[in-house]
């Protein structure tokens, strides 16, 4: 029986979760495929630190350098996360022959192209299923289950911790307590920054969009707005409205063959499959030019969905090992899809508009006006009586060219009667 030896970075949530499902699941894969994994060395930060697994003392390592040096790993997990050192110690990894699988999204993204050719040069591979949705098997479905179609759209919710404070904020819990309980559960990334101001779901963006039309798209083509200006106001006007605030990747391919690509926090109908993904969960719509629409949805965040798709990535590779056809497996193929990525500006959407105002006459004509200025239709305004003298008026608009909303939104915050910057997000029906 092939045993093949792992050699793994960081034994954080991530990491832990993987040791886990190998020890739960490993009689079930030496049956299924015929393959035994043996941990050859595990680097971590702090040897002394509690786990939420046992691995023997002797593996451990403070080193990663041992790791990706180790003659004897044939497959390099690397799950410590973020840009550097993870970039370098990868591709040392793969120029020294090793498979690579990665749950780190902020690498590949930001550092696509190189590892790819680093890989290439190496008859090698990376594999990287946990860097976008968790547990989804989405780039599986890129790759493979959905390769007789043209992608017309992808859409969806790709960041599990966003999705937990939300829906938290639906049941009236604040922001700020919500990310605390996200960060305990192990969805929030050790920046959570990343999650709450979209960072983390606009990498996941680019890498989707960037399999999909065959062409890198970095993060300056990803318009990225988070949740973290989003307050509890917000969410009980989507409420009675009819809505539910997501944070929502749109990846588009335009009439002119580019490719829009957004994350913001949108207004969905609270009875749509989209709005009702909750949790920690991801659900991700593509439309394919023959299949039509497809949905995808699990578990997005945190240890048991992130392992899964890590250790899967590692049943594939040593099957690709095994079966000597790793430079077969697709990587990252350069392809024809799309001429480049469009300007956002163009996009046409509905929007919501939150402005707070002072409680006087001729306010609300005077916010109107600026926006009937700028061709933006109102089609439903709301403000709610009040003692406060500062009061949030929400505005919900009809389809609208987001340059135009934006100029009026401009006008609108130079008015000495608006108290505060205006927010504004996309509402979708
Ligand atoms: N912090 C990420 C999220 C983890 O919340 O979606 C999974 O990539």
């Amino acid at each position: 029986m092939k045993k093949f030896k792992l050699g793994i970075i960081g034994l954080g949530t991530v990491g832990s979760g993987v040791v886990e499902c190998l020890q739960k699941n490993g009689s079930l894969f030496t049956s299924r495929y015929g393959f035994d994994y043996e941990i050859a060395k595990v680097a971590v930060r702090n040897l002394n630190s509690k786990r939420l697994v046992e691995v023997d003392q002797s593996l451990m390592t403070t080193d990663p350098q041992e790791v990706v040096d180790h003659a004897e790993v044939d497959i390099v997990l690397e799950l410590m996360g973020g840009e550097e050192p993870a970039r370098t110690l990868v591709l040392q990894a793969l120029n020294n022959g090793k498979v690579v699988v990665t749950a780190n999204k902020a690498l590949i993204a930001e550092y696509g192209p190189e590892i790819f050719a680093a890989a290439e040069e190496n008859n090698t591979r990376i594999f990287f299923e946990a860097s976008v949705a968790g547990g989804i098997p989405i780039i599986k479905a890129l790759h493979e289950g959905l390769s007789s179609n043209g992608i017309d759209s992808i859409h969806g919710i790709l960041n599990g911790t966003c999705n937990f404070i939300l829906s938290c904020m639906e049941n009236g819990e604040s922001f700020a307590d919500a990310l605390a309980e996200a960060q305990r559960l192990g969805y929030a990334e050790a920046d959570p920054t990343l999650d709450v101001g979209g960072g983390d779901a606009g990498h996941k963006a680019a890498i989707l969009a960037s399999l999909a039309y065959g062409q890198w798209f970095t993060k300056e083509t990803v318009s990225v707005k988070g949740i973290d200006k989003l307050e509890l106001t917000d969410v009980e006007f989507a409420r009675d409205a009819g809505y539910r605030i997501k944070l929502i990747a749109n990846i588009l391919k335009t009439v002119d063959n580019k490719v829009s690509i957004d994350v913001q926090p949108t207004l969905v109908p609270q009875q749509s499959m989209i709005g009702s993904v909750m949790d920690a969960y991801n659900g991700i719509k593509i439309h394919g030019n023959t299949v039509g629409d497809t949905f995808f949805y699990g578990q997005g965040a945190g240890k048991d969905a992130t392992s899964s798709a890590v250790v899967t990535d590692i049943i594939d590779a040593s099957q690709a090992i095994a079966s000597e056809t790793i430079s077969n497996y697709p990587g990252f193929k350069p392809f024809d899809g799309a001429d480049g990525a469009a300007d956002l500006s163009s996009v046409v959407s509905r929007f919501y508009l939150r402005v707070v105002v002072e409680d006087s006459p001729k306010v609300l004509s005077s916010i109107t006006g600026i926006l009937g200025d700028h061709n933006v239709s109102i089609a439903s305004i709301t403000q709610k009586e009040s003692h406060e003298k500062a009061v949030p008026v929400v505005i919900l608009t009809h389809e609208v060219l987001t340059k135009e909303l934006e100029e009026a939104i401009k006008a609108i915050s130079e008015l000495p009667v608006v108290k505060s910057q205006p927010h504004t997000f996309r509402l979708e029906d």
